[in-house]
């Protein structure tokens, strides 16, 4: 039951895919350690077949020593230990595909960990050597070296190099057990490349590049120039990717709203980023493109790709590099009609150009969660499924994280079980709180996620035995419910041949706060005001929330007219 069959259609299958986001260590544990694994996940594929998806994405699941929990990978061939084994991988894309859903993994060319192979070859082999050319080793500043070689900071906190033994430094944009590879180096090229061939032949549908806006650094490594006009306030310290951004935002509402603003994507996009976003970068997608084309089924490729506006973003899908980009610039939006559609002109604007088509995203295993953003409780449950439901009507594919279709809100995790790398590094709260454990079921932790004793790798509030999956399934009103219906509503939406992303027309007549749009037969309007508005009328197809003759506040409906 494959949605995009390739036999009846030439459309390829993610340009309207709904991709699950499964976050691996916290999905579902199938041996009771207290962590996810494959054997998990693959229990649960009927799960998210009976959601409605058409793929999943794993986060890696190498191995791993697991300082930023597998984003750190020692080996990109393998299974690691904790999660299963090459066998499990196999099991785990043959059987998505027996239930017609697409797997989609996750690749980390940026930096390997510390235990990676070449790393330990490179520490080994000493200052000038072939080995050590593979990363980026520099020598410090300072008569005796002892400073870093420039003043770039860590995404993470602190400064980007960390000094070896023999007195060289090496680079990490992220933690100092991630160093950075040199992609001027052949050599990393055509490691990737072997990579990538060895997870498409195992039929992997596509891969998620992590940080792919980061590969190649301007090559004289020079100083980042942090002028009075970047980021006033922070300083040299300014993290220069918006992960770091959320690392402070948590449950304190007025820190959402001041952070999540328009402001902050304007400020940066003032910055100097010498270490971000690079000409030389999109040569490397360009081959990728060039080895997922040798093999049938659509393979695609997804860019992670942090980069200042939606017109950077859309270079990284141009026709002969990636298949996709996040669009984070949604997940960005405040909470306002009229940033909801500048996101959705200024996206259309920019991918339609390149030919590619949109992507929409609200949540993932970086950021808040987008009830907790939209305020938590009650509201920033019903701004949520509004939002999210508005999204799924946008034409593209929308990406969806673990948990949100259970309407979960970022857990306050006590400071003595937080695990973020980010969090060690700096002391600032960090991304465990979307990362906490799923609850399937029965009233007390684990919740069905695992069969271990006591915790899970992360705590898991008691208050989710209310909000379990199994609760949920029973509650036509749940949100699990609603997602089910919206997913299903969405299958109707079958884009014709040929339909392209511009094929939505923003109305701009209706009302201050009323986000709306037609998409072929279908109006969909979004409420962000605080006072009802007439709906039109017509049939309705869905709403996220109660609705009788007027559209209340925070909420969105789909209407046939
Ligand atoms: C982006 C990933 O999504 C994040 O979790 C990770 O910490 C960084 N890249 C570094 O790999």
């Amino acid at each position: 039951m494959v949605l995009n069959d390739p036999t009846t259609s030439s459309r390829p299958w993610w340009r309207d895919a709904v991709t699950y986001q499964v976050y691996v260590r916290s999905f579902a544990d199938s041996n009771g350690d207290g962590v996810g694994d494959l054997q998990g996940i693959t229990a649960r594929l009927p799960y998210l077949q009976r959601l409605g998806v058409d793929a999943l994405w794993i986060t890696p699941f190498y191995p791993s020593p697991q300082h930023d929990h597998g984003y750190d990978v020692a080996d990109y061939r393998d299974v690691d230990p904790r999660f299963g084994s090459l066998d499990d991988a196999d099991r785990l894309v043959a059987r998505a595909h027996e239930l017609g859903l697409r797997v989609i993994v996750d690749l980390v060319p940026n930096h390997s960990s510390n235990e990676h192979e070449w790393f330990q070859a490179a520490l080994a082999a000493g200052p000038g050597s072939p080995e050590r050319a593979r990363y980026l080793f520099r020598d410090g500043r300072g008569p005796d070296g002892s400073e870093p070689p420039n003043n770039w900071h860590s995404v993470f906190g602190g400064p980007a190099w960390t000094r070896v033994e023999d007195g060289q430094w090496y680079l990490h944009l992220f933690d100092s057990s991630q160093p950075d590879f040199d992609w001027r180096n052949p050599e990393v090229g055509d490691m990737f490349e072997s990579v990538l061939r060895f997870w498409l032949d195992r039929g992997v549908d596509g891969f998620r590049i992590d940080v792919a806006h980061g590969l190649v650094k301007e090559e004289s490594l020079r100083d980042q120039e942090i002028g009075a006009d970047h980021m006033p306030g922070s300083g040299p310290a300014a993290p220069a990717d918006p992960h770091a951004e959320h690392h402070h935002v948590h449950t304190a509402e007025g820190e959402h709203a001041q952070l999540l603003t328009a402001q902050s994507m304007v400020e940066r996009r003032m910055r100097d980023e010498p270490m971000w976003d690079q000409p030389g970068v999109h040569e490397v997608y360009r081959r990728w493109r060039r080895v997922l084309e040798e093999y049938d089924g659509d393979k695609m490729l997804v860019a992670e790709a942090w980069t200042q506006t939606e017109e950077s973003m859309a270079r990284f899908v141009r026709p002969d590099e990636m298949h996709q980009a996040f669009n984070f610039s949604w997940l960005l939006a405040p909470w306002s009609a009229e940033s909801f559609a500048e996101v959705i002109r200024s996206t259309i604007a920019a991918v339609e150009p390149v030919g590619a088509s949109p992507t929409w995203v609200l949540s993932n295993h970086d950021v808040v969660r987008h009830v907790t953003r939209y305020g938590g409780g009650a509201q920033g449950l019903a701004r949520a499924r509004a939002a999210t439901l508005t999204m799924l009507a946008l034409p593209g594919s929308a990406y969806i994280y673990q948990g949100e279709e259970l309407g979960l809100e970022e857990v306050d995790v006590p400071p003595e079980s937080r695990q973020d790398p980010a969090w060690l590094r700096t002391g600032e709260v960090g991304r465990d709180g979307c990362r906490v454990p799923l609850p399937w079921g029965g009233t007390e932790p684990p919740f069905g996620f695992s069969l271990c004793q006591g915790q899970p790798w992360l705590p898991q509030p008691l208050e989710w035995a209310a909000v379990t999956a199994q609760v949920q399934a029973q509650d036509p009103d749940s949100t699990l419910d609603f997602y089910r219906r919206a997913l299903a509503a969405r299958r109707a939406l079958v884009p014709h041949e040929g339909e392209h992303a511009g094929e939505i027309d923003l109305l701009p007549d209706a009302g201050e706060h009323v986000l709306a749009f037609r998409r072929d037969h279908l109006t969909v309007l979004l409420n962000c005001g605080d006072t009802p508005v007439p709906l039109p009328d017509g049939e309705i197809v869905i709403a996220s929330g109660p609705v009788k003759g007027e559209l209340p506040p925070d909420t969105a409906v789909w209407l046939e007219l």
